[in-house]
Parts: C-alpha cells; structure tokens; sequence
C-alpha cells in the first residue's frame, strides 16, 4: 500500500515526452500578427506620416492646424474645394501671403499627439504647391513646445506655370523632443496653393521614404510572424458601408487615396477620436510589402457586403453583391497576377513585377447569422470557381461559444469551409479552462483559426483593462492546447496589435508606442516565445497518461524542430507555488548534455511592462546541463519555462 502511494506521487511528478509520437505538423503559417488601424495602429502609428490632416480632407478642414501671424488677415489662407476635377483629394490650401519676416504668416501643425522629434535624425518635408509666379518661400520648422527651433529648412516652390507640383526638401534635428509641433513660416509676396504638407523621418523601416515606423516593424519582425492579417477587424465592416474598407482605394499615388473616418474615431464614447482618420499611406500594396520583407503570409480580410453589425448592420442585397466579390477576385489577381493582367499591372507599376504569392483571404470580419452565410456562399462559389488554390477563412462571429457560433460552426462545417476563424476575449480564467478546447475537434473537417484572442483583466472593451502578467501566462497556458492540435488550430494572433499610449481606443493591446518609443507587453513576449520556438512537429507530452491541462496549475506541449534537430518543451506553472517536474524524454532519441532554459516569470500577477520598465516581463535564457535522458525542471511560481535541447 505505502509503496503503491510513493509510486503514484512520483507517477504524478513525472512529464514524459516522446519525440518518436509525432502527434502532427506544426502549420507554417501558425502564430502570426493581426494588424487593425485601431488605437492609432496605422495613421499616427506604424506609418510614419507626422503631419495630421496633411491634405485638409477631415471633417474639419483646418483640425489639428493653427494659422498665426501680426500679417494674417480675413481670405488670406483658404480652404478651396476642387471636388468636380479631383473627388479623392478636394480640398487644398490657397495662401495669400504679403509677408516678410518670421511672425507675419504661419500654419503650426500639432501632429498625432505632438511629434516626436530625435537629434542627429533627417525629416523630409514635402508639399505640393501650385503657383503662377514664385514669391512665397516656405520655411519648415520643427519647435518644441517653447517655440524652440529643433530644425528648419526653406523650400523654394520653383515651378510657377500654374501646374500642381511636388517638392521636397530633407533637413536634420538638433535636439530630442517628445512632443514638437511642425511650423510652416511665408516669406514674401504672392499666392500659392498648397496641398499634402508632409513630414516623414528618415528612419523608416528599410529607409523607404514615405514609409513605415521602422521601431514598430522591428517589433513585428523580431516575432517572426507566420502570417499578418489586415485590415481588421471592424475596419473591414465600416460603421456603415460606405466606411468599409474598399482595398482599391489604398493603392497607387498616395496623392490619390482618399481618406475616411476611421470607424474608431466615435465608437467609445468613453475614448472619443474625434480626429482619427484612413489616409490609407499604408495601403494593401505597403502591406503585401511589408508581410514579404518579414517573411510573413499576407492573409486580407475582405468586406463580404455587410457593415459592423454592432453599428448600422446594412447588408448588400444578395443581387448586388457582385463588385464585393468582384473585389476579392481583383486582389487575388493584384497580388497574384502575370505583369500583363490587368490588375498585375497595376501592382508591377507600384514597383513590384514578382507576384506576392497570396494563399489565402477571410470573408468577412466578424459577421454572423444566416445574413453572412448565404453571402458567404456565394464568394466561396466564385472564389474557388476561379482560384481553387486560395484557402478561404470564414467567421465564427463574435464569441467561441453561444447560439451564433453555435449556428455558424455547424453550418460551416456542413459548407466544408477551409478554415474558421474564432474570436475570444474573455478572462484570464476562461483561458485557462479552455487549454483543452481543442482536444476534442474534428480532425479530418474544417481547420481552425483564432484569429482574435486576448484575456482581459477587467472586462471586454473596459478601459481599465491590463496587459499584465495574469492574462500574460493564461494566454501561455491556453496557447499549449493551441499548440498541442496543431492538426486543427492552423493559426492563430493575439488582438489588437498596436495602440499610441494617448490615442487608444480599445485595450489590452499587445504592442504599445508613443511618439519616440515601443515596448512590447508581457503578452507580446509570451507570442514571440511560441513564434521563435514553434517546431515543425507537435509530439506527445502526457503525465500520467494525460495531457497537461491544469493539473497542479501546470501546462504543457512539446515539439520537435527537424530542421535544427531540437527538443522544444514549453511548460507553464500557473500556480503561487514552485514546482519540480522530472522531464523523461521517451523513445529512440538521446538528448545532449546541453541545453537552454528560456523563462518569462513573476510572482507578482498585476506585474506590466511600460515605457520606463520596457522588460520588465521578458524572457530570460540559460545554459542547463542535462545528465541521461531526463530533464529535472524547477519551476518558479508564476512562471512559462522552455527547455530546448539539441537530440539525436
Ligand atoms: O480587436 C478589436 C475588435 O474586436 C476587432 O476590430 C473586432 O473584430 C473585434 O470585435
């Protein structure tokens, strides 16, 4: 009897893992990004645009410009509208200026949440202009908030045949400030129209000039993210239709895309946004870049001719839904297409002739009812009539479980669709009860995609939501049942993605910025430790014959990489006491007697990280030795281990 108990307890501590038990493939594409212009994400965040309004197209022509000047008088700076010759860009600026020094007439743009200006770095100021005779020079000037020059530069306009023109003049900052302003000063006699005022640093990602953050891209691309998918999200619904996201609209000449409200600017009444708007700079062209500069799969969602329906619910009639699913054949045909097709062409004119190689496309955000079915079937019938190849990814609504999933899974199921995405943001505890979600999914049918997931520390949309290390290590922990049916669960990404530290809207949000900074949330780092240690095959991981889900607060998957011939074994210990776990690796392989241990851990669950305390949760590696074929773990309380080790 007493020696059948001491069996059992050691039983209990053992964790055996069998690298030969290959369970499934991990899928390539798994565990990837979910880019939504949300909290700021896009226009005053990762496009490094830094004049707000640059083109007077906001509801309010002049939001976020202040016109000074001893000389400025009534009719001197016009808002003119040209809607009958040019409907994307109407409005421009005409400027009458008789001045002739600094102080006379002047236009000071605050930027999104002041601009973040950093010493030793060149900004590149652009303007189109249109003038019959030069007179005016512009000077541009960066000022903190004291008026202090932190640099200038003088733009001479010189065409004058009355023909719209663009200009751009480079100049470099003396001084590091948070929050700038940009200035545009006249000098001189005459009047010139002036459209687009730009500003953009010279740090953007790869140095591309009107392009994007480069910090911000670094944090996607330190993930090494599977895939990305864009644009949203609610952004693909649009309150209405007319605000849907139309992806014809974000590509060719920047000068060309019109601009909308974004969706976000008035859906909290507790985080207005009154001067949130799409100037579309990052477009689907600068996104298929961007997934292929960080070797991710673009994955666009498409509008399947239905609004948010938590806003105006509009629908397309079923007869009229043919230029929405003319749209979704388009793009296949523009990031796909030979050069010689229409749409090809298009893009090989953007300057990129190789195809972007797309795979797959959601239908529809996250739409739900017999409404989104019968619109779904009829893009699954023209999509795969002429692109079989294209994986479609269908919604599962809003919530993984209740009458609307209820009614499109089955449905889904019985249509066959490729893969379905299911959204979650629930609490901390709901994720850790639902590490087994997947355990009991059909294998053989439809695959799964959780394509919106986050633990909310308060409440869903609660602006006091916290990413901090509760939600972090329950995501981890749910994350080893996403990982462990990797035959189901093909991807998945944390949502949103970004927010600007004044400019949110929704929180908790993986990735934060400010006008100089980035930090990544304990959240980000618990993605980018599955991302980094992902495998290429899921293999067994059982204690006491069953799957690690919650016993004594412990978590766990196991993979092997063939490619590096490694032992990856992630094991979560949810709980407020340390833990000893003896690893016992099983079957034919031996392990080497070197290995590293990478560990995210606090005791302190409320734990965050923050612009001054960037790493504050981030992970940790070191060397361990492994004696035999048994790894002993000690776990600290709170904690997300990885052990990797070298097998052969
Ligand atoms: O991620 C924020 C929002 O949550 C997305 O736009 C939407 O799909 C979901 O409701």
């Amino acid at each position: 009897m007493i020696a059948l108990c001491i069996l059992s307890a050691k039983a209990q501590n053992n964790i055996v893992v069998n690298p030969d038990k290959v369970v499934s493939k991990v899928s390539p594409e798994m565990w990837g990004v979910f880019f939504e212009d949300i909290n700021m994400g896009a226009d005053g965040g990762i496009y490094a645009e830094l004049i707000k309004n640059r083109s007077f197209e906001f509801y309010k022509p002049l939001m976020g410009w202040k016109t000074t000047g001893e000389q400025l008088k009534e009719g001197d700076l016009l808002v003119l509208n040209r809607k009958e010759k040019d409907s994307n860009n109407p409005r421009y600026l005409h400027v009458n200026s008789r001045a002739v020094k600094k102080g006379d007439l002047s236009m000071t743009n605050e930027g999104f949440k002041g601009i973040g200006v950093k010493k030793g770095l060149t900004y590149d100021f652009s303007v189109y202009y249109r003038q019959s005779a030069a007179g005016v020079k512009l000077h541009a000037e960066l000022v903190d908030s004291t008026g202090k020059v932190l640099g200038s530069t003088v733009l001479n306009p010189e065409r004058a045949d009355n023909q719209w023109a663009l200009q751009s003049v480079t100049f470099t900052a003396s001084e590091t400030v948070q929050k700038a302003k940009f200035t545009l000063w006249f000098e001189g006699a005459g009047e010139i129209d002036l459209d687009i005022i730009s500003l953009f640093p010279g740090d953007t990602w790869k140095k591309r000039r009107g392009g994007l953050r480069g910090d911000m891209v670094q944090m996607l691309a330190d993930m090494k993210p599977g895939f990305i998918r864009f644009p949203g999200g609610c952004i693909v619904e649009g309150y209405d239709l007319s605000t849907r996201y139309q992806w014809k609209k974000t590509i060719g000449p920047v000068a060309n895309r019109k601009l909308i409200v974004n969706r976000w600017n008035t859906e909290f009444a507790h985080r207005p946004a009154p001067d949130y708007y799409q100037t579309f700079g990052l477009g689907f062209f600068e996104y298929f870049q961007l997934a292929e500069d960080i070797g991710a799969e673009p994955l666009p969602i498409l509008n399947c001719g239905m609004a948010c329906q938590f806003n105006s619910a509009e629908l397309v009639p079923l007869d009229e839904l043919e230029p929405y699913i003319q749209d979704a054949l388009d793009l296949v045909e523009f990031a796909n297409g030979d050069v010689k097709t229409p749409w090809g062409k298009v893009r090989a004119e953007m300057g990129h002739p190789a195809p972007f190689n797309l795979k797959m496309m959601g239908v529809g955000n996250e739409n739900w009812g017999p409404q989104y079915l019968e619109r779904l079937a009829l893009f699954t019938k023209a999509m795969k009539d002429r692109y079989p190849e294209i994986k479609l990814i269908n919604s599962s609504g809003t919530d993984p479980e209740g009458e609307r999933f209820d009614l499109l899974n089955t449905s889904l199921r019985k249509m066959k669709a490729d893969i379905i995405d299911e959204h979650y943001y629930r609490a901390p505890e709901w994720f850790l009860k639902n590490a087994t979600r997947y355990d009991s999914y059909d294998r053989k049918g439809s695959r799964v995609f959780a394509g919106e997931y986050a633990a909310q520390s308060v409440g869903t949309t609660k602006p006091t939501n916290k990413n901090n290390w509760q939600c972090a290590i329950a995501e981890a922990a749910f994350m080893t049942g996403l990982e462990r049916n990797a035959e189901v669960v093909q991807m998945a990404s944390y949502a949103p993605l970004f927010a600007q530290a004044e400019g949110w809207q929704w929180t908790p949000d993986m990735i934060w910025v400010d006008n100089l900074q980035v930090y990544g949330t304990p959240n980000y780092y618990v993605q980018q430790l599955y991302s980094l240690n992902k495998g290429t095959d899921v293999v067994s991981i059982l204690a006491d014959q069953k799957v690690i889900a919650g016993q004594d607060g412990i978590y766990a998957s196991a993979v092997i990489d063939s490619r590096t011939k490694e032992l990856i074994v992630k094991v979560i210990n949810t709980s407020a006491q340390p833990l000893t776990r003896n690893v016992a690796v099983e079957g034919g392989k031996k392990l080497a007697a070197k290995g590293k241990l990478i560990v995210m851990q606090n005791a302190n669950l409320n734990a965050v990280n923050s612009f001054s305390n960037a790493v504050n949760l981030s992970p940790k590696e070191q060397a361990v030795k492994i004696k035999g074929n048994s790894i002993s773990l000690t776990m600290q309380p709170y904690s997300f281990n990885i052990v990797r080790v070298p097998i052969q």
